[in-house]
């Protein structure tokens, strides 16, 4: 079985095949998600939402992630394991760096921040030191309380250039992949276009690269709320496999997300 890395993932994006993405946060799921053949694991902080109950990923730590991602990574053969850095650990770069490696220690292949241009310096940082970078842009859940609520991104002109050349500048430091949420649909095939490395989309339309769903969302048993982007996968299949292989043939075949599960400009 051949592991997936970010070249794999950078020739998969050249050769149009979409990219699977679920969120995992123990063994036996990642294993039973590895098995199914989604590509990339994500130790999202969304687990402070669906693992502890918290109505947003702020009182997520470090250790919370380094936890959950030893645990992934010991049910994981072929899928990239990728770990959130949580709210404040990449505060400053000097902050990044060890907070990182203890993602990366932990069995991570790929560190997520959630920003733009102020996290140029710390990407470029983390990648000479030998730590792939996953940039995050649109909805950005840490700063929930700046934006004011969980919302679409990007929907004004001058917005949406703005995340365009950031993404643009984050590619330049050294991002290997792009998370978009929240952002129409439009957008975030321009945003697809623009730079060379893989774009997963969550609320983002289905003209980018790849999608990924929270696990609690795809199999409707979040403690919180369902947003409008996720589907139930457990519904329409009755068994946690099946649900699973649905999830990777839609996105796949480019069938999820349709329009009732994205944003129009
Ligand atoms: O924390 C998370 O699960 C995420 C995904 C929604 C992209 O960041
Ligand atoms: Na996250």
């Amino acid at each position: 079985m051949k592991k997936v890395t970010t070249s794999v993932l950078l020739k998969m994006k050249q050769e149009r095949q979409k990219i699977t993405v679920l969120t995992a946060y123990d063994a036996s799921f990642a294993k039973l998600f590895d098995e199914a053949g989604i590509d990339a694991m994500l130790i999202g902080d969304s687990l402070g939402m669906v693992l502890q109950g918290e109505d947003s990923t702020l009182p997520v730590s470090v250790d919370d992630i380094a936890y959950h991602t030893r645990a992934v990574r010991n049910g994981t053969s072929r899928a990239l394991v990728v770990a959130d850095m949580p709210f404040m650990s990449y505060a400053t770069p000097e902050q990044t760096y060890p907070n990182a490696a203890k993602l990366m220690a932990a069995g991570a292949n790929m560190v997520k921040l959630e920003g733009g241009e102020w996290l140029l310096e710390s990407i470029e940082g983390l990648v000479k030191r030998g730590i792939p970078v996953c940039g995050h842009l649109g909805l950005t859940p840490q700063s929930v309380n700046v934006i004011g609520g969980f919302k679409v991104q990007g929907r004004d002109q001058e917005k949406a250039q703005k995340m365009i050349s950031e993404a643009q500048q984050l590619e330049r430091a050294g991002i290997q992949m792009l998370v978009l949420e929240c952002v129409p649909t439009n957008l975030a095939a321009s945003i697809t276009e623009a730079v060379s490395i893989p774009v997963i989309g969550i609320g983002a339309g289905n003209k980018t690269d790849g999608q990924v769903l929270v696990m609690h969302d795809m199999f409707g048993i979040s403690a919180n709320y369902m947003p409008k982007f996720s589907k139930n996968y457990l519904a329409q299949t009755g068994d946690i496999r099946k649900a699973v292989s649905a999830f990777i043939d839609e996105v796949q075949s480019g069938a999820f997300p349709d329009e009732s599960h994205s944003f129009a400009d």
